[in-house]
């Protein structure tokens, strides 16, 4: 298709570009993906150039039209994108070319490769950002979900990966739901300048001609214009920002599959991974995988290394637009990918997820985990909590000598610790009251689970 093709910046050269540079330079084979922003783009900018007087109604019309023709052409797979014109913009400018002759050479007036790009990437990152806060919001939504399932669900809560205090399923799972609210809250910050038309920049200067930015600003719906014509071409914040907010999405996402699989293990048994989520061993037949957990922990290393390799392409570059920036592309459309990939399959399994309730129950109330709760029970009593520490701590190390739970030690055993105990103790030394009582705000009841249930749903 359109054989007769040249490149367009073919002009002042004698020699033809070596094969090797031309495989090593161009870069359709992977912002060809680019193709819907890039046509709409030009759609907007021939809509521009025609109101302004700088090409004629007509002639935008004829661009327009073979433009939306080369479109339905790429989407039903029928386009063929070459190599030797180098990325998406000189092949769908070359086949609009030869569709409609010269006059398609006008749609490149008061336009560069450095303003469109600039543009279409920014074109597909809104699009895309905005999908991948819905993503989250669903994301959300499971756990949700869940969490008001196990609002009164008692497990270990953990620092340190040692038994701590018991909590609750929901309250668990609802630190996922703040993580992932303050993911969004991020993404629609960047949103903002995402948001931004660098068009009408042209190759870093602006132009001589009677352009209007902000009529192509307001044709693609963008929130404001890029003024600085050299930041324009330039800036590649944008897309830095997105990877710093994709980094920390999938550092997120890493420490629930993490959870997922430690909890999977026949060691913590709190978890049984759905098999059509899990795969097994070619030669322990005994063996279920928690692959999918493992994998998305896997996947943070390249989005880690897409921030990383843009931070790196960018810096020191001089102003304005160096070749060297064509190297953004593959890093946002893989943070991109993985993003969407992650959060959709994590989304597919949590709720296919069986907790063993049993199992967990029976780990909170074991390894004195009512520690604090007797402590802060002799707060109320009066003692200091210094000394209501001290206290606790020498009860424990006693129960620990006799391998028995504080709730298994006798009133005469405790009361040999501080004559401020009373009977009273044994309502406290359950774990059961231990996540009741703690009703204050954000706290781990599951009272309070509900609550912050209902207000995140809110939220949402
Ligand atoms: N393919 C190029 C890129 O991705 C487009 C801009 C090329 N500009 C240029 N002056 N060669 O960055």
């Amino acid at each position: 298709m359109y054989p007769d093709m040249k490149k367009p910046w073919a002009g002042r050269f004698k020699e033809e570009t070596a094969r090797c540079v031309e495989e090593f330079t161009e870069s359709v084979s992977f912002d060809w993906r680019l193709w819907p922003y890039d046509i709409e783009g030009s759609v907007a900018h021939a809509r521009m150039l025609a109101r302004q007087g700088i090409i004629s109604r007509d002639e935008a019309d004829r661009i327009i039209t073979a433009l939306q023709e080369i479109a339905s052409e790429i989407e039903s797979g029928k386009f063929r994108f070459r190599r030797d014109l180098e990325d998406i913009h000189m092949n769908i400018e070359a086949a609009l070319i030869s569709k409609i002759g010269p006059v398609g050479g006008k749609l490149h007036t008061a336009r560069s490769r450095n303003d469109q790009i600039a543009l279409d990437l920014r074109l597909y990152l809104r699009a895309e950002v905005r999908g991948i806060v819905r993503m989250i919001k669903g994301l959300q939504r499971v756990f949700l979900r869940l969490a008001q399932r196990h609002a009164g669900t008692i497990m270990p809560g953990y620092t340190h990966l040692q038994r701590a205090q018991p909590v609750t399923l929901g309250h668990h799972l609802l630190a996922y739901v703040e993580m992932l609210q303050r993911d969004k809250e991020r993404l629609l910050d960047a949103l903002d300048r995402i948001n931004t038309m660098p068009l009408g920049a042209c190759a870093l200067a602006g132009t001589t001609l009677p352009i209007d930015r902000a009529y192509t600003a307001r044709l693609l719906k963008f929130k404001r214009v890029a003024v600085n014509s050299m930041d324009a071409v330039s800036d590649r914040d944008f897309a830095v920002e997105f990877l710093s907010i994709a980094a920390i999405i999938m550092l997120h996402v890493s420490r629930i599959a993490e959870e997922l699989v430690l909890w999977s293990t026949e060691e913590f048994s709190f978890v049984e991974l759905p098999d059509a989520f899990t795969t097994g061993s070619s030669i322990m037949p005994q063996k279920k995988n928690p692959d999918v957990a493992e994998l998305i922990r896997g996947k943070v290393g390249r989005v880690y290394g897409a921030l990383v390799a843009l931070l790196t392409t960018m810096k020191a570059l001089p102003l304005t637009y160096n070749r060297d920036m064509q190297e953004d592309k593959q890093p946002v459309f893989d943070a991109v990918d993985t993003l969407k990939s992650v959060i959709g399959i994590l989304a597919e399994m949590l709720p296919k997820v069986r907790f063993n309730k049993k199992r967990m129950t029976e780990t909170a109330a074991a390894g004195y985990s009512l520690a604090t709760d007797l402590a802060e029970y002799l707060v109320g009593k009066g003692l200091p909590f210094r000394d209501a520490h001290e206290v606790t701590g020498r009860v424990v190390g006693y129960a620990i000598e006799r391998n028995a739970e504080l709730h298994d030690l006798t009133l005469d055993e405790l009361q040999a610790f501080s004559p401020l105990i009373g009977p009273d103790v044994f309502d406290v030394l359950t774990i059961e009251k231990a996540v009741e009582r703690r009703n204050s705000m954000g706290g781990t009841s599951p009272d309070e689970v509900r609550r912050q249930v209902d207000r995140l749903r809110k939220a949402l």
